[in-house]
């Protein structure tokens, strides 16, 4: 996959870019605040369907603008494509050649990015919700409508918190939980099989990377923890694992109800990290914490290639300057024959590195100069 060109108008600090990229490596280089990581941002909507900065669409809209679009030129194996979103206070509009799509599940799975972030450099050590976006995020990419249905978990989550919160106001409170649990359980049967599916295919990855990359003996391995299935957590069949979390709902409503918020389903899992079998969020030091992020990135553009077909996009906002010579070395030599759109305040990060296209940003304007 190819990203060719990216046109944005009024879209965050951004009057209008149009911008063209080369098929190898390009750096967008500047001061702070300048715009970098909202190119990446607009880039990285068209493969996820909302914003990394957790926004809602409007706020990306030009502060005393009405509306923006933002559209992307790419080719994959099978053909050049042409993605367009309008969004305006009161509707978003998205077209795929030429097409007008009204749906998630539409949009999603056609332009395929790895976006690498700071956040992720502490992926192994940062909340548990971190974990999940990047196996949601990598996953939606792979199978939309996995998107859309945690999309309406989340939805269906709302609505049962709230009904904890105020159940003394209904007066079939047990009915409804009954039938939202179900409703939250049969969610979380796909989710987490979806999840734990993929996460034996990127774990396996990870474990070939880090051995390349540090030659060290560390095995690395994960467990994906929830509280319904206790520890069963090789289970991959979705209707098995459905019953497990009905189940611990079900026999733990007042737990729920002392709570005020619903404390079992797939919201609450998280995927541990291990390093020769001990915890790598408490023993393995900030390199070796490090060296998994690396790894775990690399493994979520592998999977991409074998189960697509087609190279995904590397996008690399400000990660450079945090990491050693290295890991640095390491990662730049691991996607050098790909595309990868990097950010960076510093150019030196790419002396000596050959065939690199620069485009400079300064207030919202890009040139190649
Ligand atoms: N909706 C918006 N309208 C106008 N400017 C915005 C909007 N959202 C963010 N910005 C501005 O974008 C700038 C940050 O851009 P960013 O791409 O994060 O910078 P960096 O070059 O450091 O990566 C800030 O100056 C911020 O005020
Ligand atoms: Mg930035």
């Amino acid at each position: 996959m190819v990203l060719k060109r990216v046109i944005l108008n009024n879209f965050r600090n951004i009057d209008s870019a149009d911008i063209c990229f080369s098929d190898g490596m390009n750096i967008i280089c500047g001061r702070n605040a300048q715009g970098k990581t909202n190119i990446l941002e607009g880039i990285y909507i068209f493969a996820c369907g909302k914003s990394f900065r957790k926004t809602k669409f409007k706020d990306m809209v030009k502060f005393g603008s009405d509306n923006c679009s933002l559209r992307v030129l790419f080719s994959d194996s099978k053909r050049e494509n042409d993605m367009k979103i309008n969004i305006s206070e009161s509707k978003r509009e998205t077209v795929l050649n030429s097409i007008k799509i009204t749906k998630l599940s539409d949009f999603m799975g056609h332009f395929r990015a790895v976006l690498f972030f700071p956040e992720h450099l502490s992926i192994v050590k940062n909340e548990p919700s971190v974990r999940r976006n990047f196996l949601d995020n990598a996953i939606s990419q792979l199978k939309p409508q996995y998107m859309v249905a945690i999309n309406d978990y989340a939805k269906i989550v709302t609505e049962k918190n709230s009904l904890i919160k105020n159940c003394e106001q209904y007066f079939d409170f047990d009915n409804l939980f009954s039938v939202l649990s179900e409703r939250m359980a049969k969610y979380s049967g796909y989710i987490t099989s979806e999840r734990i599916k993929y996460s034996r295919l990127l774990f396996d990855k990870v474990s070939s990377f880090l051995t390349d990359m540090t030659g060290g003996k560390e095995q690395v391995s994960y467990s994906y923890v929830s509280n319904a299935l206790k520890g069963q957590n090789d289970i991959e069949n979705a209707s098995q694992i459905e019953k497990c979390y009905y189940e611990e709902m079900m026999n733990n409503k007042q737990r729920e109800l002392s709570a005020q918020t619903s404390i079992y389903g797939c919201h609450r899992d998280d995927v541990e990290i291990m390093l020769d079998g001990t915890s790598a969020k408490m023993f393995a030091s900030q390199g070796q914490q490090r060296s998994i992020a690396l790894a775990m990135k690399l493994a979520e553009g592998s999977i991409c290639v074998e189960q697509t077909g087609d190279n995904p996009v590397f996008l690399l906002d400000d990660v450079l300057s945090e990491l050693d010579r290295e890991r640095k070395d390491y990662i730049l030599s691991k996607i050098k024959d790909r595309q990868v759109i990097i950010t960076s305040c510093d150019e030196s990060d790419f002396a000596g590195i050959d065939n690199v296209k620069k485009i400079y940003c300064s207030n919202g304007t890009y040139s190649e100069r």
